[in-house]
């Protein structure tokens, strides 16, 4: 049996190895177009240029399958490069990606001095070496979302998931080896406690931070002490080795698996191992107010009722209200169960035993209550957002969502793709709308200075008074009088209405900022009410 996997691969070596040449010196170069890489002996792995969007990127793969599998990238943020920039392994032992003319110039790997060779090893690492041949870097020493056999990842290090397949920028999980000795999953960007964000763990109480994860070239990965003992197991050994590629990648869905991919069969990666069990687990999948549920293995992200995605192609960027929430005149609200969900517990009033019925009664008569859950009689109040929601049908906890019972505009109703549209039109009016009232304010001012040369009175007046008849109408919730004839979605225009006066004020450090005014438009922060303008005329 060994035999007959080892012989593919041979014959794979054999193929490659011919055009290889594996010590590559200093003033070699690279192009995305004619030589783009430089092959690992084997040619199983090569480092070089490979295409991403419309750009291409520097990094490692798997070359020697027909699944170009990327395990490490450069500068993972940076964008793509065109195709007329090159890598130059300078005279001076320096890795640079640098454009056609040398403008723009990027040191890739950082070491102090030069290199005087360097190197793609059939592991997976690449390595830059000194003149007496010791490793100055290694690709190894700097993880992206991928974890090959004899890299070691130790205390502090950690891989981060990709945006997608396609995209490894930093996408929104990672894989830390923490101080303790425990290996665990959490999303990118949040503080290491375990309790709050951590979504698995792997490891031993006692341990010191000499813990380090191994992956073994027979799929065999484990955590291994400073006094070489085996901590703790994850997939075990035994597994074919000869042909056969093994791969440790925290996923962009924030799973981590163990991937196998045989190179005798020339088919697909394969599911080794996983973690953690549940696809709904990884914190933040499903970004605030929304939830995680699993259809026949499918992830699937819902929102809290009365509620909608801000972004529908982006679930990580959460839902919003569809409802105004202004005011807290109890009968403005009703209360909507979600039932079997768990979130993030962070509830700032407690009742006991109770009932789910005077759970909610007791959010409706507390404006500050935005949600409850309740479970076991046990009444919890939370404030909005919630967080890391999922269905999990073996817990009876039921979110309690305190949502408006004022009929839904026509805006509502639209489909959620054409409502994007309608939104970025609004944007775009109110933009425009905004730009050409700053205009004929300047314009007036500017004619006034002219013929003047002090500020006219009368028409300062005027346009006070058109503000003021602003925000009558805003005040009086006639708004519709403002666009005449015009088929408008009234919570659209009355935040646009809202908005423009806080603009138009005349005190500057009373004016928001640009990027508030964008968020007070998306309807992701709620707008305060304006004051009068007239309360500011007499400062004039
Ligand atoms: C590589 O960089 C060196 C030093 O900046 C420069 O002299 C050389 O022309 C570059 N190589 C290529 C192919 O552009
Ligand atoms: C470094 O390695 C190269 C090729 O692997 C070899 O030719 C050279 O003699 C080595 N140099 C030293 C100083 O060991
Ligand atoms: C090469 O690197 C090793 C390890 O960092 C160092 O001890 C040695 O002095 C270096 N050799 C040269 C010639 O710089
Ligand atoms: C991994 O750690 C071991 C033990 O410290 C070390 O011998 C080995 O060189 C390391 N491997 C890499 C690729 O750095
Ligand atoms: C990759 O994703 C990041 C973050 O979402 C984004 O900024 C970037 O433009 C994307 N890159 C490509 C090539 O699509
Ligand atoms: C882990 O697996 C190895 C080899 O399969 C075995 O010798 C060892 O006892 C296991 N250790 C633990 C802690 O499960
Ligand atoms: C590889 O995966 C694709 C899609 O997942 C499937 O259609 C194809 O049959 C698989 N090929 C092999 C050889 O397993
Ligand atoms: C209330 O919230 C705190 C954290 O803010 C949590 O530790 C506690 O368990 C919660 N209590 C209940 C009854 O859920
Ligand atoms: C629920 O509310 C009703 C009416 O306020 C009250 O009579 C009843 O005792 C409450 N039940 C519990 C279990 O708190």
């Amino acid at each position: 049996m060994m035999q007959i996997l080892f012989f593919p691969f041979l014959l794979l070596s054999a193929v490659f190895t011919q055009q290889v040449q594996s010590v590559v010196k200093p003033g070699s170069f690279l192009t995305p177009t004619t030589k783009s890489s430089w092959p690992s002996p084997s040619g199983l792995y090569a480092f070089g240029f490979y295409k991403q969007g419309s750009g291409y990127s520097v990094g490692i793969f798997l070359a020697g399958i027909s699944q170009k599998t990327v395990v490490w990238t450069a500068d993972r943020d940076k964008p793509p490069v065109p195709a007329d920039f090159i890598l130059n392994f300078t005279r001076d032992g320096k890795l640079v990606l640098q454009s056609a003319q040398g403008v723009d110039q990027t040191r890739l790997a950082s070491f102090p001095g030069g290199a005087s060779s360097a190197s793609m090893l059939d592991t997976g690492n690449f390595v830059l070496l000194n003149s007496t041949n010791r490793t100055v870097w290694q690709s190894f020493d700097y993880p992206t979302d991928t974890f090959l056999p004899t890299q070691n990842l130790s205390h502090g290090q950690a891989l981060y998931s990709s945006v997608s397949d396609t995209n490894k920028s930093i996408g929104l999980f990672r894989l830390f080896m923490q101080e303790d000795g425990w290996l665990s999953l959490y999303p990118a960007g949040t503080p290491y406690v375990g309790l709050v964000y951590g979504y698995w763990g792997a490891g031993l109480s006692g341990q010191k931070n000499d813990v380090v994860l191994q992956l073994e070239d027979d799929g065999h990965l484990y955590l291994l002490n400073g006094a070489g003992d085996i901590i703790a197991n994850m997939s075990l050994a035994g597994n074919p080795t000869k042909g056969v590629v093994y791969r440790l990648t925290i996923d962009p869905d924030g799973m981590l698996r163990l991937y196998s991919y045989d190179t005798n069969k020339n088919g697909n990666w394969t599911i080794k191992w996983s973690a953690p069990d549940n696809k709904c687990y990884p914190k933040g999948l499903c970004g605030i107010n929304g939830y995680c549920t699993l259809n026949d293995l499918e992830v699937r992200c819902q929102c809290l009722p009365e509620f909608e995605f801000v972004n529908v192609e982006d679930w990580s960027s959460g839902c919003q209200r569809n409802f105004n929430a202004e005011g807290c005149e109890k009968d403005r609200y009703t209360m909507k169960p979600v039932p079997n969900t768990v979130w993030e517990n962070d509830n700032y009033s407690i009742i006991i035993s109770t009932t789910q019925g005077n759970c909610s009664e007791a959010c409706l008569q507390d404006c500050n209550c935005e949600a409850a859950m309740f479970k076991d009689e046990v009444c919890t109040k939370q404030r909005l957002p919630l967080r890391f929601g999922r269905r999990d049908q073996s817990d009876s906890t039921v979110a309690l969502i305190k949502v408006g019972t004022s009929t839904p505009t026509i805006d509502g109703y639209l489909p959620k793709e054409s409502k994007k549209e309608h939104y970025r039109l609004n944007i775009l009016i109110v933009g425009v709308s905004l730009l050409a009232f700053a205009l004929v304010v300047m314009a007036i001012s500017g004619i006034a200075v002219y013929r003047n040369r002090s500020v006219d009175f009368d028409l300062r007046e005027e346009e006070a008074i058109l503000e003021e008849w602003v925000y009558q109408c805003f005040e009086s919730r006639e708004l519709s009088k403002l666009v005449k004839n015009e088929e408008v979605d009234q919570k659209q225009l009355e935040r646009m209405a809202k908005v423009g006066l806080w603009c138009i004020l005349d005190e500057p450090s009373l004016r928001p900022s640009m990027k508030k005014v964008l968020l007070m438009l998306e309807g992701t922060i709620d707008i305060p009410v304006p004051p009068s303008p007239t309360s500011f005329l007499s400062t004039i």
